[in-house]
């Protein structure tokens, strides 16, 4: 019996994570979206891709939360997108309404699944979407790491001229300007990256990885980031519906760990077919506890703004 994955928006992120599932041949897809005709068209699209890419899953469109019943991971994307001159947080009085709502009728539909929350500000929508599902905190996850950690290995790899495959890199905290890479703990096939780049250069990579999505809205002037937010939230998806135990780093809820409670923040954490099965907790420097505390700080600011 294939797995079944909802993903929630048929926008850029969207139809692009339905692409990345496919592609990897995770589960039938259904892409969900409000507006008639754009989940139809492209979910029809992306199956006529089966005979050329050779996978089977069924891909379809609708509008209808109903055709999403008894899935086993949704994914939520549903909201606007940041335009240039726009911090994630402006975006979160008209996307907590948005989130609030998938949430609802995710749990109604599909009570026993996984919840995965890109919508932005994530960090404050993942929460929004544990507070209304009423699910257990593990089985609400919200992707961000793995797509900052992804940006800070590539300029580490840019940087050093060597396979980004081979730089093992991790953004911690919100996503947001201030999330925190840890140029402690970066490394290339077990070599540190601080003996091999200037505290200048990793410095100028920290400062490019933490405004790596408002870069690209720059370029695109009309929205944000798809391609590796999609596959992120893929990568994540494929951990928990193969139970593959994968250590990523992603928004969970902190009962305790990192000295932290009571909200989502971006963490390693292990994921298996329970979802969030454990966070794996480490010794943070003085200086790193610093900068998780004012993520910290930014993000109950965020979940005080949305009312729950
Ligand atoms: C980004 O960082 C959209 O928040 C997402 O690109």
């Amino acid at each position: 019996m294939r797995k079944k994955i909802t993903i929630i928006g048929a926008g850029n992120v969207g139809a692009t994570a339905a692409h990345w599932a496919v592609n990897r041949g995770l589960g039938d897809v259904l892409l969900l979206d409000v507006v008639e005709g754009i989940p139809q068209g492209k979910a029809l699209d992306l199956l006529q891709a089966g005979p050329v890419d050779g996978f089977s899953c069924s891909v379809t469109g609708s509008n209808n939360f109903s055709d999403s019943a008894d899935s086993d991971v949704v994914i939520i994307t549903a909201g606007l997108a940041r335009k240039p001159g726009m911090s994630r947080d402006d975006l979160l009085a008209r996307n907590v309404a948005i989130v609030k709502s998938c949430a609802e009728q995710a749990a109604k539909y599909s009570p026993g699944c996984v919840l995965i929350v890109i919508t932005n500000p994530i960090d404050a929508m993942v929460y929004t979407a544990f507070k209304i599902s009423g699910f257990p905190r593990h089985r609400v996850v919200g992707m961000a790491g793995v797509l900052d950690s992804a940006r800070y290995r590539t300029f580490l790899a840019m940087a050093l001229n060597v396979a980004p495959r081979d730089v093992n890199a991790m953004v911690m905290g919100i996503h947001g300007d201030n999330m925190l890479p840890l140029v402690r703990l970066a490394n290339v096939a077990g070599v540190p990256v601080t003996d091999l780049l200037s505290a200048e250069e990793l410095d100028k990579i920290v400062h490019r990885t933490q405004h790596g999505g408002a870069e690209i809205v720059g370029h695109l002037k009309t929205g944000s980031a798809f391609y590796t937010p999609g596959l992120a939230a893929i990568e994540m998806a494929e951990a928990i519906l193969t139970d593959s135990k994968r250590v990523l780093p992603c928004a969970a809820y902190l009962d305790g760990e990192f000295g932290i409670s009571g909200c989502f923040l971006g963490v390693p954490v292990v994921l298996g077919a329970g979802g969030v099965e454990r966070i794996v907790e480490f010794q943070l420097t003085p200086e790193e506890k610093e900068a998780l505390a004012i993520s910290e700080k930014a993000v109950h600011k965020q979940m005080k703004a949305t009312g729950l």
